[in-house]
Formats: structure tokens, C-alpha cells, sequence
């Protein structure tokens, strides 16, 4: 038998529904592969990576994986070895990732990730870790893949959100304000905006005005209707406005939004004589089960990276292009992230259908 070849993996970033999906085919993949493949699983992130924390994975550890939330390799969190907390601020503990991979004979690490994660692992790779990238973010950010494992769930979870929420604004006739994920996208507001047949949703690649949105709640009650539903995107802004933000991380400078909602509903009452109310949907979007389609994706990542890793062909991302499931450049996968076109055509097909963006 040829020598044994281990395969690391690491879920890094927020976490989305599917992570454990991913893990479960990059195991089953390995032992499916001609070759003596064992995967091991870096714990807690980065985190795990600096410290040298390792768990073999063997089928028994996926079973049943692909229905659930979270991951099982410990926490998924956004620490960077490039910028490590210390007392004296931060410090760059690159090496250290480098070192424990090779003590611990990996040949490849699958690194699952949002943007943030995987320019890391950008970087890890020009020092001479071989990577392998996995895209996961409930945002649907990352310009290289028509699709992000983990959002569809979200979307899923908003659209829910937003038909509970229209029982209630109904029975008390008032505006409901729904805030949803996605940082400087508006993919998620914009998606299940159009799903929950909001009155408007208000996303990043649009500054509205709030007098517009004043007028479109005001409108709302005059058809016959004495309420309304309004979507708005964490990082929403009106014209000339800023984004809402809840706190920096002072090592790491993570931007954490946060208000847009309550910020509508202060503008709204300013301008109307509406009962307007504001419910954060938070981290709920990014628990539980992953729906299907993010089950199959997550699955077809996992396969397709495991086979790159084992095949040695590192250094690139799994994407999904037109239906397809192909591999990038990871370094040219992370340079940009993907914002919604406000002439997109679901844009245009909201606003046929009478959906508001408060630019009007
Ligand atoms: O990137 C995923 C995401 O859920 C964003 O939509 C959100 O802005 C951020 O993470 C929240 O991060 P945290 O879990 O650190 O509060």
C-alpha cells in the first residue's frame, strides 16, 4: 500500500449550514480515493492551526453530518495569525501555522471560508502552505462562485421571517422592519425580500431616502392595506448616509453592523405617523439544517476539494460556475467580493412587481 497521505481540513470565519456537509464528503472522498488518504481536522479555526490542535476524522465522526448546523471541528471564529491578539497589539504568528502543518505531515489543508478566511489562506499559500479553498458565507459575497454554501438556508430563514411578520403587522396595522445579514451585500435582503413579497427592501448597492420609503409606507395603507413590510440589509445606508455600526474589533479591525433596523424605524417616525416596529433576525440565519440545495453544494465542495488536495493541485478555490462545479485561482477568488448590480434582473423584476428600493 503507498504511504499514508493526511489531508487537513479547517472551517474558519462565521459559520453557515453546510460547513459539516463539506467535512462529511471531504472524509467520504478520501476514502473513496485510490490512494492512503486520512483527513485530519484542525480545531477551532486558525486558532487550532497556531496551537498544533488536530483530531483524526474517520467516517464514524461524519455520520449524519449533512443534516447539521454548526461544524464539529470545535469553534469556527475570525482569528487571523497574521494579526494575532497579544498585550502589544497585533502579531504576525503566520509561521507558527506553517510549522504545526508540517509537524503534524500535512500534505494539504482544505480551508473553508468566507472572504476574510480565505485570503488568509491566500497568504498562508504564498509562504508555502499548500491550500485548498472551500467558499462559504450565508452572505453570497464572494465574486468567484455564482453561489456560497450556507445562503440559501439564510434565505430560507428570512422568508419565514418576513410571513410571520406580516401576520403581526396586519393584526395591529403597523410597518415591520425586518434586518437581515450580509455585511456590504444586499443578496440577502434582496432575495428574501422578493420571496417574502416585501413593500421595500433596502440594501447596500442602493442608498435610499427615507422620505422615499415614507412615501411608499404611507402609499402601502392607502391601497387598502393598513401595513407594511420593509427588508432592510445590515449594511444599508441612506444617500450620503453611513453604514450602522455596532463595533470594531480593535485588533483585528472586523467592522460588526448593527441598527439599521432601529435607524429606519427612527427615520419613519419621523416622517410618518406609522407604528413602525424592527426585529433583528441576527444569527438565527446562520443555524440549523442547511436546506438542500446547500446540502448538495456543500457536498460537491467537499468532493471537489478533497480530489484537488489529493491530487496535490493546491493553491486553488471549488466555485460554482453555470451550474458547474470547476476550481480557481484562490489568490484571484479573494481579490473581490461580489455586490449586488441594482440593474440586475431580479432588481428590475422587484421593481415590476411594485417592490420599492427607496430611490425612487
Ligand atoms: O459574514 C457572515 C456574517 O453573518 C455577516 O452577515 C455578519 O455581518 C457577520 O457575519 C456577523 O458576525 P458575528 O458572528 O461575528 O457577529
Amino acid at each position: 500500500m503507498s504511504a499514508r497521505k493526511r489531508i487537513g481540513v479547517l472551517t474558519g470565519g462565521g459559520d453557515a449550514p453546510g460547513l459539516n456537509a463539506v467535512l462529511r464528503a471531504v472524509v467520504r472522498t478520501a476514502g473513496d480515493s485510490a490512494e492512503n488518504v486520512e483527513i485530519i481536522g484542525v480545531l477551532d479555526g486558525f486558532a487550532g492551526l497556531l496551537e498544533g490542535r488536530f483530531r483524526h476524522l474517520g467516517a464514524p465522526d461524519v455520520r449524519e453530518l449533512i443534516r447539521m448546523g454548526g461544524t464539529v471541528l470545535g469553534t469556527t471564529n475570525r482569528d487571523n495569525p497574521f494579526a494575532c491578539r497579544s498585550e502589544h497589539g497585533p502579531v504576525d504568528r503566520s509561521t507558527d501555522c506553517l510549522e504545526n502543518a508540517r509537524k503534524a505531515g500535512l500534505e494539504a489543508l482544505i480551508v473553508i471560508g468566507g472572504d476574510g478566511t480565505l485570503r488568509i489562506a491566500s497568504e498562508l499559500g504564498k509562504l508555502g502552505l499548500d491550500v485548498v479553498g472551500v467558499p462559504k458565507t450565508i452572505d453570497n459575497d464572494l465574486a468567484s462562485t455564482d453561489y456560497t454554501f450556507g445562503f440559501w438556508t439564510a434565505i430560507g430563514v428570512a422568508t419565514e421571517a418576513l410571513d410571520r411578520l406580516r401576520d403581526t403587522a396586519e393584526s395591529h396595522h403597523r410597518v415591520m422592519v425586518l434586518e437581515v445579514m450580509g455585511r456590504t451585500a444586499g443578496w440577502i435582503a434582496l432575495h428574501a425580500g422578493v420571496a417574502g413579497a416585501a413593500d421595500v427592501i433596502l440594501i447596500p448597492e442602493i442608498p435610499y431616502d427615507p422620505e422615499s420609503v415614507a412615501r411608499t409606507v404611507v402609499r402601502c395603507q392607502g391601497r387598502g392595506r393598513a401595513s407594511s413590510l420593509i427588508v432592510v440589509a445590515e449594511g444599508a445606508t441612506s444617500k450620503g448616509g453611513e453604514m450602522s455600526v455596532h463595533a470594531v474589533d480593535p485588533t483585528t479591525g472586523v467592522v460588526r453592523l448593527g441598527g439599521a433596523g432601529q435607524r429606519v424605524v427612527r427615520e419613519l417616525e419621523a416622517l410618518t405617523r406609522c407604528d413602525v416596529r424592527a426585529t433583528v433576525l441576527g444569527h438565527l440565519q446562520r443555524g440549523g439544517s442547511p436546506v438542500a440545495f446547500d446540502r448538495i453544494l456543500a457536498t460537491q465542495f467537499g468532493e471537489a476539494a478533497a480530489r484537488l488536495a489529493i491530487a496535490g493541485r493546491c493553491g486553488r478555490m471549488v466555485r460554482l460556475a453555470d451550474g458547474r462545479i470547476e476550481d480557481v485561482d484562490l489568490d484571484e477568488a479573494v481579490r473581490e467580493i461580489k455586490l449586488v448590480d441594482p440593474a440586475s434582473p431580479l432588481v428590475r423584476t422587484a421593481r415590476s412587481l411594485g417592490i420599492a428600493f427607496g430611490d425612487e
